[in-house]
């Protein structure tokens, strides 16, 4: 889910206290909540935060890369002279709309200038509360939805890589089947011949397997296959080995039985 930052500079702690033809009579707390209800229609996630102090509001511009979708910011009087809080915007790189609840153009010639909205990609003012909710639905249906494409597209990326990749690996399934029928083939034809030896060296009352014979057939199989097998293949060959002399000794313990 998306995250919309809701940010407050000094002065707006004490909404209900200020001049209410600027600001109206509602709480910063009132104020918030409409935003979170926004959030909810919306369907973003709301983070509140306000701070009278314009290093904790750098450090939240800061902290919010990677963490925040979009920013409400009402910077309050820090809007028409901290070149530092244009300097965080403009690093975030996040959309950044600028609100103001009282109309900041018809008012004091001071307040005519806002420094950060170079760098915001809208600025709101004069309309209250409202301010807020029209840069939140600016944010989600005009600068968040960027993003929400590039999710989009990786999704989809990301369907077709594993539809590619289920194709590939039934493929390689399917081949890998054929191979171990082969191999079970062999693997009888090879048992067989096991049965063989081992009549033949009862007959003559030899041991089953000579130890030069078996690092025979290990050294055979390292040199046999790629060097990257090498290992796996005299791992492989160590084991059938042991089915052999388990054969074996089943042979023997059955003619001795008789
Ligand atoms: C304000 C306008 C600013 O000039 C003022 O300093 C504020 C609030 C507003 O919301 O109207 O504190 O940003």
């Amino acid at each position: 889910m998306k995250k919309i930052l809701i940010m407050n500079g000094p002065n707006l702690s004490m909404l209900g206290k200020r001049d209410p033809k600027h600001y109206g009579s509602g709480t910063l707390q009132d104020l918030e909540n409409a935003c979170i209800s926004k959030g909810i229609e919306l369907g973003v996630e709301v983070v509140c935060f306000q701070s009278e102090s314009e290093s904790a509001i750098i450090r939240k511009l800061h902290t919010s890369m990677g963490v925040i979708d979009g920013i409400v910011l009402n910077a309050g009087a820090y809007t028409h002279y901290s070149i530092a809080i244009r300097d965080a915007i403009e690093l975030i790189k996040i959309p950044v709309v600028e609100v103001h609840l009282s109309d900041i153009h018809n008012r004091e010639d001071f307040r005519n200038r806002s420094v950060i909205e170079a760098v915001c990609v809208e600025q709101i003012s004069g309309l209250g509360v409202k301010s807020y909710l029209v840069a939140m639905e600016k944010l989600v249906n005009q600068y968040m939805v960027r993003n929400d494409g590039e999710d989009a597209l990786c999704g989809a990326q990301e369907a077709a890589k594993e539809s590619e990749a289920s194709g590939l690996l039934s493929e390689e399934r399917v081949a890998i089947d054929a191979i171990d029928k082969e191999m079970l083939v062999l693997f009888e034809r090879r048992m067989k011949h096991v049965d063989r030896i081992a009549k033949i060296k009862m007959k003559v009352g030899k041991e089953t397997y000579a130890p030069s014979r078996e690092q025979e057939i290990l050294d055979k199989a390292a040199k046999g296959v790629d060097q990257d097998y090498a290992e796996a293949a005299q791992e492989l060959m160590r084991e059938l080995m042991r089915l052999s002399k388990e054969r074996q000794s089943q042979i023997r313990n059955v003619s001795n039985e008789d």
